[in-house]
């Protein structure tokens, strides 16, 4: 299966053959052996992640710390040999970089004092404090320069309805119903809500693009709570307006849009060209992504993060359902959601040995 309409090519200066397969595959690529990371790959499953986050204090300043942050994004690569490193950091130190602070406490999830129709965005600046997000860029740059050149380095941001639904409820919530309420009743406050955030994802995403990164990612985490008339309105749309501003300054930069939970809306966004590469979470089957997904642009994913927790056949089965399903076409392979704490690394181990035996 070819890519019919050609997205992003390789990163400066590097003709296709010399690319990273990971760029290769995002560029339309089918490649024998598929190209593999991991959604959250550094992390509390790594027990250089747990030894080093005790040392760093809060869970934000060791994201603003570009030594130490460097240092957990690499580890993975190290460990597994992965085809590419995702910078460590944070979706939501975007609304910390727009002055409503946000804090990590331990075992509790994020916490943010809420907008509500009262405070209206009063409490947000226009644009990213750029002195704070700073040293994100500054672990940009020191990653890249780590890495060999066969490893692709991703940047990443939230997509605005994702971070907007923190930015509203203060906090993680099961079906993001109180951003659903406010944008059901408020759609001028929520609606300006968003724009700012595309200004500011967009300024984020190109600033990493800057120090080195060669591929963005944008989490759209919470896309299964829209109904999806609000999911045009709220995911794609402003989706769209961010890869757009990337795109203008950046036509090279392949962009992965993963919007969990989406359904029938990822068919959606794969058919709107949006997304140079599309991500499947665990819930999609991937024959019928081969089909319907697939054909018109290379995707990522999808296995469920419990069958790596479960391992031995059942990850072996899963695994080789994905591979048997996407191999025709250009994948990216990947979890369907972001790796558990509890996965044991002989599982991963074992899962990479599968994707590339
Ligand atoms: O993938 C990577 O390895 C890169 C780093 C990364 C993190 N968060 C590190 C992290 C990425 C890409 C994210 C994205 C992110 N953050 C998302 C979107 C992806 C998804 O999982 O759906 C969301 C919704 C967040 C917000 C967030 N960050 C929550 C809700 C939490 C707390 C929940 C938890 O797992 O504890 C975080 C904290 C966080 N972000 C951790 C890590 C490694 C754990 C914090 C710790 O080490 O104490």
């Amino acid at each position: 299966m070819s890519h019919p309409s050609g997205p992003a090519g390789p990163a400066f200066g590097q003709t296709v053959s010399q690319a990273a397969p990971l760029l290769r595959v995002l560029s339309g690529e089918t490649r024998e052996k598929p190209p593999l990371w991991m959604m959250r790959q550094a992390g509390r499953y790594l027990p250089e992640y747990r030894a080093l986050r005790e040392k760093a204090g809060s869970f934000l300043d060791l994201c603003y710390d570009p030594e130490k942050a460097a240092e957990v994004t690499l580890q993975p690569i190290r460990r597994f040999g992965f085809d590419a490193a995702i910078l460590f950091s944070d979706i939501l130190v975007v609304p910390d970089a727009l002055g409503q602070r946000v804090r990590f406490l331990e075992g509790e999830g994020p916490q943010l004092d809420p907008l509500t129709p009262e405070t209206g965005l009063a409490p947000l600046a226009g644009e990213l404090d750029a002195e704070r997000l700073a040293p994100v860029y500054e672990t940009v740059r020191m990653v890249r320069a780590a890495l060999p050149p066969q490893v692709a380095l991703i940047g990443f941001a939230g997509a605005p309805w994702t971070v907007a639904s923190y930015m509203v409820a203060g906090r993680s919530t099961p079906d993001q119903a109180p951003a659903r309420l406010f944008a059901y009743t408020h759609p001028v406050l929520f609606g300006a809500l968003v724009d700012r955030l595309v200004d500011a994802t967009a300024s984020h995403l190109l600033r990493q693009v800057e120090a080195g990164a060669q591929v963005l990612q944008i989490f759209e985490s919470f896309a299964g709570a829209l109904p999806p008339p609000l999911f045009r309105r709220w995911s794609l749309e402003p989706v769209s307006r961010i890869v757009s501003r990337i795109r203008a300054r950046y036509p090279a930069i392949p962009v992965i849009v993963f919007a969990r939970g989406a359904g029938a809306g990822v068919e959606e966004l794969a058919q709107s060209g949006i997304a140079d590469g599309v991500g499947l979470d665990w819930t999609i089957d991937p024959w019928r992504a081969s089909d319907a997904i697939q054909v018109h642009r290379p995707v990522q994913g999808n296995l469920d993060p419990l069958a790596l927790v479960a391992g031995g056949d059942v990850l072996a089965r899963a695994v080789d359902d994905i591979r048997a399903a996407l191999g025709g076409g250009p994948h990216v392979f990947n979890l369907g959601h972001g790796i558990l704490p509890q996965t044991p690394i002989a599982h991963v181990e074992q899962l990479v040995a599968r994707v590339r035996g």
